[in-house]
């Protein structure tokens, strides 16, 4: 059995003996280990399953001990950290040789972040090293924005869950590589594309093109996957050719008045964005749940963060 709890000093009580906790973030829940433990981090991918190829994200109590794991850093990335960190910013930056080649998967580089969440940027505080963490679901599954959503996944699987309340951002980190000699945006996330390009205005969107590996190991095709089976499109128009089936619907704004309230979810009732990102992980576990036998959902405008939820739901969908 695996306990949801407020206790921070239990929580870095585990995390020093190697343990796993899972921790709050204003993105997704993260399943974290001590980051310099290699026998810490080989636990997190047995708990979720997740291959080995798939480097994991450090997570500092403040830009100073983030740099301090990175070496060759460019003046690029200082400028996005002053800018976003903290925040649901990862930058790619050349490992130092304290980080474990676990956690990047024996890549020569480390992706590092500072988390804007009250909980998490204490417990870092208390700790004497940093916390690898991916997102505390069953690899391939929809990420947990509540402690109850890591608990579904994870029990008995990890040592605590550290309550740190619904996640306010509600997609994962964008993902800034520095490894090529153009700043490359590898993952839509918190932080949209327009406001780093304030910074970067060089700044190269990698699109990951079909049957090819992806630079981001963890960004396969298919991801954020709910069981049941998920279908882009226009809604009306899905509606009706799915006339007769059991289905529920993920909208932006627009009610189905011929659908029973609990088969539909709107992500934002007056169409912000941001109210988008932070429910569409719970709109599709709690969808998942429904006895619905297909899900149909419309994608976003393609703009801010917009992007990082159709990227969810494209994933989600395959
Ligand atoms: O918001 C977030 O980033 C959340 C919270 C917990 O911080 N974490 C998260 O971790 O989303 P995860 O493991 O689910 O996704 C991390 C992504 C994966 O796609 C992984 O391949 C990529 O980051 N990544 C990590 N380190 C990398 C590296 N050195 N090079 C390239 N991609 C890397
Ligand atoms: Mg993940």
């Amino acid at each position: 059995m695996t306990t949801i709890g407020n206790d921070l000093a239990w929580a870095a009580t585990l995390l020093e003996q190697g343990k796993l906790v899972s921790i709050p973030t204003e993105t997704v829940y993260g399943l974290a280990a001590n980051a310099l433990d290699a026998a810490a981090v080989a636990r997190i991918y047995v708990a979720k399953d997740r291959p080995q190829f798939n480097p994991l994200i450090v997570h500092c109590a403040n830009a100073e001990q983030a740099f301090s794991y990175a070496v060759d850093i460019p003046e690029q990335a200082y400028r996005l950290a002053q800018r976003f960190w903290p925040g649901p910013l990862t930058l790619i930056l050349r490992k130092s040789a304290q980080i474990p080649d676990l956690v990047t998967a024996g890549h020569d580089w480390v992706g590092l972040r500072v988390p804007k969440h009250d909980v998490s940027l204490q417990l870092l505080q208390q700790l004497s090293f940093p916390l690898a963490a991916p997102s505390a679901n069953p690899s391939g599954y929809v990420s947990p924005t509540t402690a109850q959503h890591v608990l579904d996944g994870l029990n008995g699987k990890i040592d605590y869950i550290l309550d740190g309340g619904p996640c306010t951002v509600g997609v994962e980190s964008t993902i800034v590589s520095f490894a090529n000699e153009m700043p490359q945006l590898l993952r839509y996330g918190g932080i949209t594309p327009e406001a780093i390009k304030e910074v970067l205005p060089d700044l190269v969107i990698y699109e990951n093109k079909e049957n090819e590996a992806p630079l981001a190991p963890g960004q396969l095709a298919s991801h954020y996957a709910p069981g049941k089976k998920v279908i882009i499109g226009n809604l009306s128009q899905l509606l009706e050719k799915f006339a007769g089936k059991n289905v529920a619907v993920i909208s932006l704004q627009q009610k189905f008045p011929q659908l029973d309230s609990s088969k539909q979810i709107q992500l934002s009732p007056s169409g912000i964005p941001e109210e988008a990102a932070q429910h569409i992980f719970r709109a599709l576990r709690t969808l998942d749940k429904s006895d619905a036998t297909y899900i149909l959902a419309e994608l976003m405008p393609e703009e801010g963060i917009g992007r990082a939820v159709n990227d969810r739901l494209r994933r989600a969908a395959v």
